[in-house]
C-alpha cells in the first residue's frame, strides 16, 4: 500500500471566513481539523495585502512586535512545507493550482531578492527582508547564513520535481551564479566557514542548525551541479559538504547527551550556559529532506537529544508543572525574550509541534528497527507533545510564537507563519508514522 493512501490530504484555498471552531475534539479529529485551518492561515501569510508577489512574512503583526518582514529562514521552511503539500496531493491525484502558484511565485521574489541583497553588507546572508523584498538595512544580528542554505535547499527539492516532470528548470540552476540556486550555493560554499549568527538571532560564533543545513545544502547541490554538467561546481560543493560534515562531528556533548547548538562563540549574549538548545533539534528536521543527512532520525544522539532537552523545560516552565500533558518546549533554558518584552522566555508552539514531529520520525526509525515496544512509546510522546499544543491552542486555530509559561495563553507575534509550519509537518509525521505502525 503506498501510505498517501492512509494519510489526509491538506488543500489551500483562499478562503477568509475561518473554519466554524470545534467543540472538544480528540487528538486525532483536533489535528486534521488544526492542520487544515494552518494551511489556510499559512497561506495568509504568502504574498498578503502590503507585500510584495511571493513574499513570506513571519507573522501579520506589524507592531509590538513588528514581525512583517520576510526572514530568508521562516520563509525558506514555509515553502518546504508548501511543497511537501503539493507532493501529498500531486501522490493522491488532487488538483494543487494554489500550492504551485506559490512556489512559481517564491522563486521570482527569491530572485528579486538576490538582485538586491547586495545592498546589505551581508548580502544573502541578511537575515530579513522588507515587504518590498529590499533586504533590511537597520540594526540586527547579522549575518544568518542557514538563509541561504535552507533557500537552496527547498529550492533543490522544486527543481528534482520539475525534472520528473520532464519541464525545464533553467529558470533555478543554469550554471551561473545569476541563477537562484546557484547563486545560494556559491554563497554556503564560499561563508560556511564565517563567524555567523544562529537562528535565534542573538549569539556569534558557528552553530549546529547553521552547518546542519549548509552540509545538506552542499551535498545535494553537488548532486545538482554533477546532473547540470557542472563538474566543477560539484566537485567544489563535494569538497565543502564533506569538511561541514568533519566540523559537525565536535558539536556532541556526552556531559549533558545532547547536541552543542554553538562553538567557538565570538559576541551576542553569554548566559546560556546549559548548553542546551531546541535548535539542534529543529537541525535534524530542516535537513532530513531526501534521505541522506549527517544526523538522521534514527541515530541515537538524535533521541538523546530530544530526551535531555524535554527533561529539563519539563520543570522549568510552571505550566509543565500543573498539568498533566506532554512538556511544552521552548528555544533553551536561560532565554530571556518573552515575545513582547525581556523579562522571561517561554515554551514556543513550533518548537513543541517540532518535538512531536521528532517523536513521530524516532518513532518509524525504532519500528524499522524491529523495536515495536520503542516504536509505540516514541508515538505516544508524539501525541503527548500534540496534546500540550491542543491544551493552549486558540479555538479559531490561531496560533502565536508562544505559549505564557504562568497562564498557558498564546503569547508575542500572531499567527506566527512558522508556528503553523510546524503544526503541519507534525501532524503530516503523525499519519506517516500511523501508517507504517501497526497496532
Ligand atoms: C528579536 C529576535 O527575533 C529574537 O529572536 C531575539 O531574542 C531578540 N530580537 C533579541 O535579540
Ligand atoms: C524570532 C526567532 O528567534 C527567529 O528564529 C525567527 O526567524 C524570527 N523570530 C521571525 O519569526
Amino acid at each position: 500500500m503506498k501510505f498517501a493512501a492512509a494519510i489526509f490530504i491538506l488543500i489551500a484555498s483562499f478562503a477568509a471566513q475561518a473554519a466554524p471552531a470545534p467543540l472538544l475534539l480528540d487528538l486525532d479529529h483536533w489535528m486534521q481539523w488544526q492542520a487544515q485551518e494552518s494551511v489556510r492561515r499559512i497561506f495568509a501569510n504568502i504574498s498578503p495585502n502590503g507585500a510584495m508577489r511571493g513574499a513570506v512574512i513571519a507573522s501579520p503583526q506589524q507592531q509590538g512586535p513588528d514581525y512583517f518582514y520576510i526572514w530568508t529562514r521562516d520563509a525558506a521552511v514555509t515553502m518546504n512545507a508548501v511543497l511537501d503539500l503539493d507532493l501529498d496531493a500531486l501522490e493522491a491525484g488532487a488538483t494543487n493550482d494554489i500550492f504551485e502558484q506559490a512556489l512559481a511565485d517564491y522563486v521570482s521574489f527569491t530572485r528579486h531578492q538576490q538582485q538586491t541583497q547586495n545592498q546589505s553588507p551581508f548580502g544573502a546572508g541578511v537575515a530579513k527582508f522588507e515587504a518590498n523584498g529590499a533586504p533590511f538595512m537597520g540594526g540586527w544580528c547579522n549575518p544568518q547564513n542557514d538563509g541561504p542554505a535552507l533557500r537552496a535547499g527547498i529550492l533543490m527539492r522544486y527543481a528534482q520535481l520539475k525534472r520528473e516532470r520532464g519541464e525545464s528548470t533553467q529558470d533555478l540552476y543554469d550554471g551561473t551564479s545569476q541563477s537562484p540556486i546557484k547563486s545560494d550555493l556559491e554563497y554556503v560554499a564560499h561563508h560556511w566557514q564565517d563567524d555567523n549568527c544562529e537562528p535565534w538571532e542573538e549569539v556569534h560564533g558557528h552553530h549546529f542548525y547553521n552547518l546542519m543545513v549548509q552540509e545538506k545544502a552542499m551535498k545535494e547541490g553537488a548532486k545538482l551541479a554533477r546532473a547540470s554538467a557542472d563538474p566543477g561546481a560539484a566537485n567544489f560543493y563535494e569538497a565543502q559538504a564533506a569538511a561541514i560534515a568533519r566540523d559537525l562531528t565536535r558539536f556532541w556533548s556526552e556531559a549533558t547527551g545532547a547536541f552543542i547548538p554553538t562553538l567557538d562563540r565570538s559576541g551576542g549574549i553569554d548566559y546560556k550556559s546549559s548548553g542546551l538548545d531546541s535548535s539542534t533539534v529543529l537541525a535534524v528536521l530542516h535537513s532530513q529532506f531526501d534521505g541522506d543527512a549527517v544526523v538522521r532520525a534514527d541515530d541515537p544522539k538524535f533521541a538523546s537529544t530530544v530526551e535531555t532537552l524535554t527533561a529539563s523545560f519539563k520543570t522549568l516552565y510552571p505550566i509543565n508543572k500543573s498539568i498533566a500533558r506532554g512538556v511544552a518546549i521552548g528555544r533553551y533554558p536561560e532565554d530571556m525574550y518573552g515575545g513582547t518584552n525581556f523579562l522571561h522566555g517561554n515554551p514556543w508552539v513550533l518548537l513543541t509541534a517540532a518535538f512531536a514531529n521528532a517523536s513521530y520520525k524516532i518513532a518509524v526509525a525504532k519500528w524499522n528497527a524491529n523495536d515495536a515496544t520503542q516504536a509505540k512509546l516514541w508515538l505516544a510522546r508524539g501525541d503527548a507533545f500534540m496534546e500540550r499544543v491542543q491544551t493552549h491552542a486558540n479555538p479559531d486555530g490561531s496560533f502565536s510564537e508562544q505559549i505564557d509559561r504562568d497562564t498557558g495563553y498564546q503569547l508575542g507575534a500572531r499567527d506566527l507563519t512558522w508556528s503553523h509550519v510546524e503544526v503541519v509537518q507534525a501532524a503530516r509525521a503523525r499519519s506517516r508514522a500511523l501508517a507504517i505502525i501497526t497496532h
